[in-house]
């Protein structure tokens, strides 16, 4: 936490309506974001307003259809901030995992039998069986391992099953299972010594921290607004030139050849890109209300990517603050071990555990029943949690994670249901 930095955590909150349910007489407690955020009441207004205002598909001589087209293309821009690209690279589709599987077809036609495929024990299913699907083809699929005591990619396991081979090269960049933070950059500055494309799934990084495609240098980024407040849609970064050359999947009818239109199987949910753009405007909101005390920070950004880097920033200090406070508290639990990355090592403020002895089913059964809401079980990191860990039979791990808008309070409640548990 930057020293003496106060979060407006009531300004936050007064935005989602969802924050004033209860369950069970508790204030209910969405400490699920890494499965998917709470949305504010104005992202539920922007896909409203499209239906009302702007629905018509798309390059209609009417005055509606234009006006939905400008819409689009003003969403696109504000992507590109978000991404630090340029607006043709910004593709939308349904979810991560359906852009991915597209993106794999593309690459089916691209690439020979025996061509080689990277992915790795700490991504989501979502970044991993697109991939292997192409080992039905014909293609080598090879798995960079993890280091189980931290939850961390093993970097010479990695370089040691790099090769010319490598056309394909899938790695997360925040782990949804237990928070690590991989120094993407450095993985597809070496991936890219090979030649090999680079595929960055962003999802669980893109609600904690600022995304910048320039600096890490990828090809492609995945990411899902609905983990970062707005609605259920996938957001694609495509490298332009890389985009050129993909040999996409829309119907004959429609304009094959240009960026970002290509990667865009018909028309698109664009009540949902326009809710998922306000999600952008919500946090860049939050970096304007919270600027007089980061301005030293972001003051390299301009515009309205200041404001979303300000408003990154403005997050991850608040819910760092309450990770920490979390993870102190659990360890004096007995028996209880938290999973992932040590102190000090880059993490997003999403913590995993597991209590010797306890189905994890049964922490968050517990748990819900005082209107709190956690994860449990492998969250899809299958490989991670059931292959590596091994911890299918005891029911995977307990996840707390952090949004904007939790409260220290909700720490408290936790610790007071999980200690319970302890031995
Ligand atoms: C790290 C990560 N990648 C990918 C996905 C899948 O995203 P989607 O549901 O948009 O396909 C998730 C969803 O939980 C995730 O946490």
């Amino acid at each position: 936490m930057k020293k003496n930095f106060k979060f407006d955590v009531d300004y936050i909150r007064e935005q989602f309506p969802a924050l004033a349910k209860t369950v069970n007489g508790y204030h209910e407690a969405f400490l699920d974001g890494p499965g998917g955020t709470q949305v504010p009441r104005r992202v539920a207004r922007a896909v409203c307003d499209y239906l009302f205002y702007y629905n018509a598909n798309e390059e209609g001589a009417f005055r509606t259809s234009v006006k939905s087209d400008e819409l689009v293309v003003n969403c696109r821009k504000i992507f590109a901030e978000f991404f630090n690209c340029d607006p043709c690279e910004v593709a939308f589709g349904e979810n991560t995992s359906s852009n991915n599987f597209k993106m794999a077809f593309c690459f089916a036609r691209m690439f020979e039998p025996g061509d080689e495929i990277l992915i790795t024990n700490i991504d989501h299913e979502a970044n991993r069986s697109p991939w292997r699907l192409l080992e039905q083809l014909g293609f080598v699929v090879k798995v960079v391992d993890i280091h189980p005591e931290t939850i961390t990619l093993d970097f010479e396991d990695f370089k040691s099953k790099l090769s010319h081979k490598t056309k394909i090269f899938a790695i997360n960049w925040a782990a949804n299972s237990c928070g690590t933070i991989t120094d993407v950059k450095k993985f597809i500055a070496e991936a890219h010594k090979y030649g090999a494309i680079t595929i960055v799934d962003s999802v669980h990084y893109a609600p904690h921290k600022l995304i910048d495609v320039k600096e890490i240098d990828t090809d492609i980024l995945q990411c899902s607004a609905y983990k970062y407040f707005g609605p259920h849609l996938g957001v694609t970064y495509c490298k332009k030139e890389l985009g050129d050359k993909l040999n996409s999947t829309r119907v004959q009818a429609y304009d094959n050849t240009r960026m970002p239109l290509k990667l865009e199987t018909g028309t698109l949910a664009m009540e949902l890109v326009n809710g998922a753009a306000e999600a952008v405007k919500f946090i860049a909101d939050a970096g304007k209300h919270h600027m007089n005390q980061l301005e030293d920070e972001v003051k390299n950004y301009s515009g309205l990517r200041k404001e979303i880097a300000a408003g990154m920033k403005a997050f991850e200090y608040y819910e760092d603050e309450l990770a920490d406070a979390l993870r102190a508290k659990l360890t004096d639990i007995a028996g209880l071990k938290i999973y992932g990355p040590g102190e000090g090592a880059p993490r997003t403020p999403t913590v995993s555990f597991r209590i010797e002895g306890v189905h994890a089913h049964d922490i968050a059964a517990a748990l819900a029943d005082k209107g709190l809401n956690v994860w449990d079980g492998d969250y899809y990191a299958i490989a991670t949690i059931r292959d590596v860990l091994g911890l299918e039979p005891v029911g995977g791990l307990v996840r707390v994670g952090f949004a904007p808008y939790n409260l220290m309070s909700e720490v408290d409640r936790v610790y007071e249901v999980v200690k319970e548990f302890g031995r």
